[in-house]
């Protein structure tokens, strides 16, 4: 591996790999961020990296679902390893307009695989590999876990189109032999997370002192992995898999939306106490929470069984939820301009049309 491209690197998990692999890891090559640079896209996220490997480190704005542009950088570059991170990735927004998500996360993902097919018959190509989601997998009850034999189970737009995604990937390695790897995570949280997402969310609409909105009864249950821990499992699957294997990882830390939402409140009162935060007026943190109408068709549990990943991969995860989430607040509570900047755009208007009561 030489010349990886990362698309989606300028999203959350994305530019948190990106900064991972040159910080954390004995990789000497050149990292190509292709992005299209969506309302999640944020090259803000990558500012210490474009000036610390100005050499290795280069981005390219462009669509995954414009084949010219894919190949042509495809040459350029001499990719000859894929990490495919870029989709629309919020359920939310997939229940409002699906349309992106399929013209993206599949129609995007088969033009990729189809510009790495045909590198791959031009020279040497080392491997795709593609992030998707625990969500293929449907909604679980009370017990049980998802497996990498699970059967497919999609329940929303966002989770159908990741879904025929990782069909895709398997199509090509089992029709055409490309070299391929899947990995199917859990939820994330950690720095950069675009704030339409549970945990971001949450802490900006706090110390700003507007509500929390609580989906449902807020029983739901989520498996919560620190991007970090996330970023060392597909670099590790990307060196050390096996192709034409998948790969679940989770965080082994299941907690229900309502228990997350009282441990930011519980934090920020610690960081940040609602009695010296001028938003507030007088309420606690835990004022803000509000129960709202349910998401439609909200799956109720995922849980994520990784010994796979640990067994043959020797991956595990570095950080407790405990510590992630406290190390989270602090980084939203630290990082203001960030913050302004990207809600004061596409997000902002967005927010405005379609949650008019927040
Ligand atoms: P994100 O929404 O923060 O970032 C997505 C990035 O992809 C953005 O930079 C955006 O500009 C880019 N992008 C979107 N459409 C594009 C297109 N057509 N061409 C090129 N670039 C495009 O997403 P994220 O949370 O970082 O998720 C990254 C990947 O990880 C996704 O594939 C997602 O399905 C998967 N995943 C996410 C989670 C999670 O909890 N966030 C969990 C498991 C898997
Ligand atoms: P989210 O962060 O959107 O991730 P996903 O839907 O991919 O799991 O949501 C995480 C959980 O939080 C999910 O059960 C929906 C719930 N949720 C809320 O209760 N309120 C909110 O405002 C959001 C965005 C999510």
């Amino acid at each position: 591996m030489n010349n990886i491209m990362v698309t989606g690197g300028a999203g959350f998990i994305g530019s948190n790999f990106i900064r991972y692999v040159f910080n954390n890891t004995d990789f000497k090559g050149n990292i190509i961020n292709y992005d299209k640079l969506t309302y999640a896209g944020n090259l803000e996220s990558l500012k210490d990296i474009e000036s610390k490997y100005k050499k290795r480190y280069f981005f390219v704005k462009g669509d995954i679902s414009d084949y010219k542009k894919v190949i042509e950088t495809f040459k350029k570059y001499k990719i000859d390893s894929v990490v495919h991170f870029a989709a629309e990735s919020h359920v939310d927004r997939s229940i409002l307009g699906p349309e992106d998500f399929i013209k993206t996360n599949i129609n995007g993902t088969f033009i990729l695989l189809k510009a790495a097919l045909e590198s791959a018959k031009n020279g040497s190509f080392y491997r795709f590999h593609h992030v998707s989601t625990d969500e293929v997998y449907g909604s679980l009850g009370p017990k049980g876990y998802f497996y990498e034999t699970t059967p497919y189970d999609p329940r929303s737009p966002y989770s159908a189109s990741k879904a025929s995604s990782d069909h895709l990937v398997r199509a090509y390695y089992h029709t055409y032999g490309l070299n391929v790897t899947i990995s199917n995570c859990s939820n994330n949280y950690g720095p950069y997370q675009f704030p339409e997402k549970l945990i971001p969310l949450s802490i900006l609409n706090a110390v700003e002192g507007k509500d929390i909105p609580v989906y449902g009864d807020g029983k739901n249950v989520r498996d919560w992995l620190y991007v970090q821990d996330h970023c060392s499992a597909v670099w590790l699957v990307l060196k050390n898999g096996e192709n034409g294997k998948t790969y679940n990882i989770g965080g082994e830390s299941e907690k229900k939306n309502i228990e997350v939402v009282k441990k930011i409140c519980d934090i920020l009162e610690e960081l940040y106490p609602s009695s010296e935060n001028p938003n507030l007026s007088g309420k606690k943190y835990k004022d803000l929470i509000k129960f709202v109408k349910d998401r439609p068709g909200h799956d109720r549990r995922y849980a994520i069984n990784c010994d796979k990943i640990k067994k043959e991969l020797g991956w595990k995860q570095k950080y407790d939820f405990d510590d992630g989430i406290k190390q989270t607040v602090k980084w939203y509570l630290d990082n203001k301009e960030w913050i302004n900047n990207i809600k004061s755009g596409e997000y902002k208007k967005w927010i405005k049309k379609n949650y008019i009561n927040r």
